[in-house]
């Protein structure tokens, strides 16, 4: 093995990632006054976050009634009753405040006549108890997630959160059960890096690219996750992957749910406007999972349209010029250029494209993350949270709603900077660090960089992809997710033959793609384990031999432990949390999730 060297720094906090929830965090507790370091494997204003698109839900009632009670009672139904509703709860009822945060920080909210944050409708979103659809997302257009990341960059810099940027993270600093840091691998110089600090925050985003289509950016490996199953900790309720109804057909691109909410509407090749027959409440508006089920059901059945009557049309030609050009003009661009479409004139092509982990590092409210120690369900981890797409907390469950997530990001980022506040003591000090504990670290990282097999990463990476996009699927049977765990295991078997051929340490791309690929592949094989052992169907997982949702048996977390030596997934469970956080609303009982 080569000598490697560490170069030390010593924080308060380190967060790791520079997303909407990375940067919520980190520029939370540097205004808390902790020394906060803020690692980012890309440029902050370039992390995934400013793809979204849609827009931030909150109850701020700019455009009819609203109550945060609403919101919860449609995030638990959106969840199929997965979600934890003392989570949901902290989430529903914190999100006007965090949007008002953020509207006093100058994100450039688009504006209703009046002056007030403009608000859209979208999926799953209703007034009163799920009577009728509601405006409820605030929007930027069609670019929120853009505005928020670039405003909030600017605030960490202004709270003095220190960045290191292009530093690529590799492994968790454990000791005896407590994170103690993280290393890093400077991705410009070549050095190693260790952080050293009493809260490492990972906010390191989802592992969308483990499929082959995905509206995910290339750089959503799950880095985080990768991290926390190598350091021997659960992933929560893997099974559970979003597919966003609207792709576009062939590239994958995002057309915003917000396109639907502008009244725009879905066709089959008989020009029918099938979702009345799915959804006849909501139609068009329904959750994402039942808006791809509808849309993949009338593929198989002939009612595809284009030549291989494979994928479905998307209709905005009827709206006024004003509105797409106003409300939706970053979808106009992106259907033109990738579909070759003018939306004044013609409809967009789309297909179900993955597009978010529900599943993640299962935290509590306060951002901590939990494991199942014997018979406790919520040992917290010391010295570690994880927020964002990271994060299962778990306010999305089996389903999330369209923008929910923007509003994950500040509410649980927020959360976790107010924990660490209350907790950590401003330059207390810490442990010494033993070359023990990064020993692995080091000999992982070697091992990647001197691989001389046969195999390239990107033939792997394709095979893995491939069969998660073929076996975990929208839907799912037991052949296909039992096909699903064998083709992984020869994939986690192959990355013994994996060749890099660049050795050096500088901007090696080849081997930061094989970290990841890394990263990737223990994910891939604890979520089509999970996803086989789960015999219902429930959101977004749905089992065509188990069509049913089993409250009896499946009202329950799934906890994931993989070992990389072996290739084992170890199963276990928490309860859902079926409890409130105050007593300002009653726990809302699971029943048919009908729209
Ligand atoms: O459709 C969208 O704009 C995506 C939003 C979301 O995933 O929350």
């Amino acid at each position: 093995m080569a000598t490697y060297e560490f170069i030390d720094h010593k924080y308060d906090v380190v967060v790791v990632g520079a997303g909407g929830s990375g940067l919520r965090a980190a520029l939370g507790c540097a205004q808390a006054g902790l020394k906060t370091a803020c690692v980012s494997k890309v440029f902050p204003t370039r992390s995934h976050t400013v793809a979204a698109q849609g827009g931030i839900s909150a109850s701020l009632g700019n455009m009819g009634e609203d109550d945060w009670r609403w919101h919860m009672y449609d995030t638990v139904k959106g969840s199929d009753w997965l979600g934890d509703q003392d989570a949901i709860e902290y989430l529903c009822r914190n999100a006007p405040a965090a949007v008002y945060e953020l509207e006093h920080w100058v994100v450039p909210f688009s504006r209703t006549e009046e002056g007030k944050i403009y608000q859209r409708a979208f999926g799953g979103m209703t007034r009163n108890y799920g009577e009728a659809p509601i405006q409820r997302t605030c929007a930027a257009a069609d670019r929120t997630g853009h505005a928020m990341l670039h405003t909030m960059y600017g605030q960490a810099l202004a709270q003095e959160t220190e960045f290191f940027i292009e530093y690529f993270a590799l492994d968790l600093i454990m000791d005896e059960g407590v994170c103690r840091g993280v290393t890093a691998w400077k991705l410009d110089d070549g050095t190693l890096h260790r952080f050293q600090a009493q809260q490492v925050i990972l906010a390191t985003g989802g592992y969308g690219r483990a499929y082959f289509s995905s509206t995910s950016s290339h750089t959503c490996t799950g880095d985080g996750n990768g991290m926390v199953l190598r350091a021997g900790l659960p992933l929560q309720d893997m099974e559970f992957v979003q597919f966003h109804p609207t792709g576009i057909y062939g590239a994958g691109c995002l057309i915003t749910e917000g396109a639907r909410g502008e009244g725009g509407y879905l066709t089959n090749s008989e020009g029918e406007r099938f979702m009345e027959r799915y959804a006849p409440s909501v139609k068009d508006l329904a959750p994402r999972d039942m808006v791809s089920r509808a849309m993949t059901i009338e593929i198989r059945e002939g009612r595809g349209v284009g030549p291989k009557k494979d994928h479905i049309n998307l209709h905005l030609d009827h709206l006024d010029p004003k509105v797409l050009a106003e409300r939706l003009p970053g979808i106009s661009e992106s259907a033109r250029i990738f579909a070759g479409v003018d939306v004044t004139k013609e409809p967009i092509p789309v297909l179900p494209t993955v597009h978010y982990n529900m599943g993640g590092i299962p935290t509590n409210f306060y951002s901590e993350v939990v494991t199942r120690a014997g018979k406790n369900p919520d040992q917290v981890v010391p010295g570690l949270m994880a927020v964002g797409e990271a994060a299962c907390v778990s306010v999305h469950g089996a389903n999330r709603l369209g923008s929910n997530s923007l509003i994950d990001l500040v509410v649980f980022g927020r959360s976790a900077a107010i924990r660490a506040g209350e907790t950590l003591k401003a330059g207390d000090s810490q442990p010494e660090l033993k070359p023990a504990m990064t020993d692995g670290h080091l000999a992982r990282f070697d091992a990647l960089r001197h691989a001389d097999g046969k195999v390239s990463t990107a033939a792997l990476r394709l095979e893995m992809q491939m069969s998660m996009q073929e076996d975990a699927a929208v839907f799912r049977t037991g052949a296909s997710l039992k096909s699903g765990v064998k083709r992984l295991a020869a994939v986690h078997g192959l990355r013994r033959e994996l060749k890099v051929s660049d050795r050096g340490m500088i901007w090696n791309t080849d081997l930061m793609e094989t970290l990841e690929l890394d990263n990737l592949i223990g994910q891939a094989v604890v979520t089509v384990t999970a996803a086989a052992n789960r015999t219902e169907s429930r959101g977004a997982h749905a089992r065509e031999d188990f069509p049913d949702r089993d409250d009896a048996n499946w009202m329950k977390h799934t906890l994931t432990w993989f070992d990389d030596k072996t290739g084992k997934v170890k199963i276990d469970y928490r309860p859902v949390h079926a409890f409130t956080m105050t007593n300002d609303i009653a726990y809302i009982p699971p029943k048919a999730r009908v729209y």
